[in-house]
């Protein structure tokens, strides 16, 4: 027996309604946003993602799935979805089409992290990328698409948000946070250590109880903002009150990716342990320069569909259930058995969800498997019925019988 990967999950036939309803709900609500479907390669070059997630952050030192392919090229399975649809926005000359350029996607991405509930090493994202546009107007109105898929799914969480400036006011920033690290050098983690020098703002989101005590004293990244990004933090404030949506300022959340600018948020829920996180993103002004492309601003997130349903099942969220097996069509022999076959053959090409037996099963146990399917109907043909050209068709949440004829079967269930 050969066992699936560890940090890996297979979703069942029985399960994957759970997962098309999710999807689906995205989906409708990108394309009321305006956002078309972009669809990336599951592998890239490893640079895209040394160069555009960031070679000091946990995912590119630790986390990838890198591998030589046969030509001998570094490859990479992607481990989040921004730096693809980036690249892809740039080699497609999206760039000097029609702007903003609004695209979403629903991917696997791939992270070799400690499993844990809620965190996988395949996992699942719908994101939201939107090029070209640098106003908060745009910032608030990718939160309110995030904001409206987690209502929408019956999720209640809470909204942090913070600005962690632009390259000019974060050389400040990084600074101020050295100078107030340094003295406490001794007591970071191993990680911290090493953070310190290449990235200091990475030391913020240390996970390590230690480093969080003395974190809580670090100085704040708003008190360090330039002037613009004080004003575009503002206005995203504002525009976040005028599309109703609560939120809380938060000036811990730095994010695990280097590409950030400005804008970063988090959508959290208390229901589902310590990885509460369900969607996280922001604005990243410079990832479309440094892949080679021109200065183009561009905001995002992702949201983890394992970790959506895990809060979707905590909090007792009913999610619809797919249409059931309408009419399971039971032979009493080899013949009858035929005429079945037909039947269920016409009733799907009309639209009629259509079942019937392959396992050359009793009567009885037909209708003990058609039960199990959950039928609403089991319609009965033996030797009679077939020369007389109509079923004995039983209602199973009735108990009800009545004859209906094979010649009008196809309007009687699409009544
Ligand atoms: P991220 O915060 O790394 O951001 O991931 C986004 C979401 O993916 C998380 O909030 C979480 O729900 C889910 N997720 C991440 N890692 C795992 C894991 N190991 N297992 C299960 N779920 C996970 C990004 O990926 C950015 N690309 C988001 C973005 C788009 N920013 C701008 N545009």
């Amino acid at each position: 027996m050969i066992n699936i990967p560890k940090g890996t999950k297979d979703v069942l036939p029985s399960e994957s309604y759970k997962w098309q309803y999710v999807e689906s709900v995205a989906r409708e609500l990108a394309s009321l946003f305006n956002a078309k479907e972009i669809r990336t390669p599951t592998f890239e070059h490893t640079e895209l993602f040394s160069r555009g997630v960031g070679d000091t952050t946990d995912i590119v030192t630790k986390e990838m799935y890198t591998f030589l392919d046969k030509g001998n090229r570094s490859i990479t399975l992607k481990p989040e979805g921004t730096a693809g649809a980036g690249r892809a926005f740039i080699e497609n000359g999206l760039i000097g089409g029609v702007l903003p350029a609004k695209m979403f996607y629903i991917t696997p991405a791939f992270r070799y992290e400690r499993p844990q509930a809620g965190r996988l090493r395949e996992f699942h994202q719908f994101g939201v990328e939107v090029f070209g546009a640098s106003g908060a107007d745009t910032d608030a109105e990718t939160i309110m698409l995030a904001d409206s898929l987690l209502k929408k799914l019956g999720l209640s969480v809470k909204l942090f948000i913070n600005s962690i400036g632009c390259p000019t006011c974060r050389a400040a920033y990084n600074k101020a946070l050295k100078d107030f690290f340094a003295a406490h050098l001794d007591e970071l983690c191993f990680d911290c250590k090493s953070r310190f020098e290449k990235n200091p703002l990475r030391l913020l989101d240390c996970k390590e109880e230690g480093c969080k005590k003395i974190n809580s004293g670090a100085p704040s990244i708003l008190d360090y903002l330039c002037e613009d990004c004080s004003a575009h933090f503002e206005a995203l404030k504002e525009f976040l009150t005028l599309a109703g949506i609560s939120y809380e300022i938060n000036p811990r959340i730095v994010r695990g990716l280097d590409y950030y600018t400005r804008t970063v948020f988090e959508f959290v829920s208390d229901s589902i342990g310590a990885q509460g996180t369900v969607c996280g993103g922001g604005r990243y002004d410079g990832l479309i320069k440094q892949l080679g492309g021109n200065d183009c601003p561009a905001v995002g997130f992702a949201a983890g569909i394992e970790r959506l349903l895990m809060v979707m099942e905590a909090s007792g969220v009913q999610i619809p259930q797919p249409a059931p097996v309408k009419v399971y069509l039971a032979g009493m022999n080899d013949e009858c058995r035929k005429k079945a076959f037909e039947l269920a053959a016409t009733l799907r090409k009309n639209g009629v969800i259509a079942e019937t037996d392959h396992m050359n099963r009793s009567i009885k146990a037909q209708f003990k498997y058609a039960d199990k399917l959950g039928a609403e109907f089991v319609a009965v043909i033996g030797e009679s019925e077939l020369s007389e050209g109509a079923f004995n068709l039983k209602n199973m949440s009735t108990g009800e019988s009545e004859k209906v004829s094979f010649a009008s079967a196809v309007e009687y269930f699409s009544k």
